[in-house]
């Protein structure tokens, strides 16, 4: 056993991460300010997330957002708490929620330089289930547009093992998708299949993506035909944690982070992951191209 103080340990917790490259970096303090904020909106969902059966917090609120998705009591929850906390935070301009229809403006006395685009509960559908649910986010400097990573030097497989979508839509699929499927189950050149999992919550997929390597689909289909995603804060912010991390986020045509955003609520295809295998997914639709 140590005889260090468990207050001793050098383990980097975010608050730390943040509040250091603040410091290093010699600004304001306004964007540390708002990720503290971020984080403790994070924290408190956190929270509500494991008492909701206590608390009665499961269940429908009993409407659709704009995007038409069923809300959840959580969702509802987690978005105030985001909200209050940002504007609380004398960091951001205006507000961008999956569940607000229009951009929120932060009111004068409390206005500061960012805006922050998220999805306060991403994956809401497995609420009840206990199945992996998290909060996204995207910091953009007013007018420049910039990301803020937030984790240090993770790396993504070149090529893995698993491929991830909802494979029940397989009716609607076009063709690249139906065929790069195809690929994974039965590999032409006489390599192993790959695995299949979907949990159905984005930052769960994606992160495992992240974590394991492969690949992640939201394509376009027949009854979706620009995907499910929301570009502002769900495609946005884990396209540039995946190219950061050395992997590739594609529309199918162009990369997600080259989109010019023309509606807030905009959904975009989105397919990412291990670079191989996000090219192996382009050849596909080069290939679809080419046929028609
Ligand atoms: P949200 O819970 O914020 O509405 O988003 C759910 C999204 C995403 O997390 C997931 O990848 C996708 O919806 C699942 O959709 P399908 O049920 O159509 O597969
Ligand atoms: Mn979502
Ligand atoms: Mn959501």
């Amino acid at each position: 056993m140590s005889d260090r103080s468990p207050f001793e340990t050098d383990m980097l917790t975010l608050t730390r991460f943040v509040m250091e490259k603040g410091r290093k970096a010699k600004g304001t303090g306004e964007l540390t300010q708002l990720l503290n904020s971020m984080l403790t909106a994070i924290k408190a969902i956190s929270s509500a997330v494991r008492k909701a059966g206590l608390a009665h917090l499961y269940g429908i609120a009993g409407s659709v957002n704009v995007t038409g998705d069923e809300v959840k009591k959580l969702d509802v929850l987690s978005n105030s708490l985001v909200i209050n906390m940002l504007q609380s935070s004398y960091g951001t301009c205006v507000l961008v929620s999956e569940e607000n229809k229009d951009a929120i403006i932060t009111s004068k006395e409390k206005r500061g330089k960012y805006v922050v685009c998220f999805d306060p509960l991403d994956g809401s559908s497995n609420i009840d289930c206990l199945a992996s649910i998290g909060t996204i986010f995207a910091i953009y400097r007013k007018a420049l547009g910039e990301f803020i990573l937030v984790e240090r030097d993770v790396k993504i497989k070149k090529k893995g093992k698993i491929y991830s979508l909802n494979e029940g839509y397989a009716k609607y699929f076009d063709a690249a998708t139906s065929e790069y499927v195809q690929k994974k189950k039965f590999p032409e050149d006489g390599s192993a299949p790959y695995g299949a999992r979907y949990v159905g919550s984005m930052v769960a997929d994606v992160h495992r993506t992240l974590v394991y390597g492969g690949i992640f689909l939201y394509p376009a289909n027949q009854k979706s035909p620009k995907g499910k995603l929301r570009l502002l804060y769900e495609c946005n912010p884990v396209a540039y944690i995946i190219e950061q991390a050395g992997g590739m986020a594609t529309t199918g045509t162009q990369p997600v982070l080259d989109v010019k955003p023309e509606d807030i609520h905009q959904r975009v295809p989105l397919i990412l992951g291990s670079p191989d295998d996000v090219q192996e997914y382009l050849a596909c639709v080069q290939k679809s191209q080419a046929g028609r």
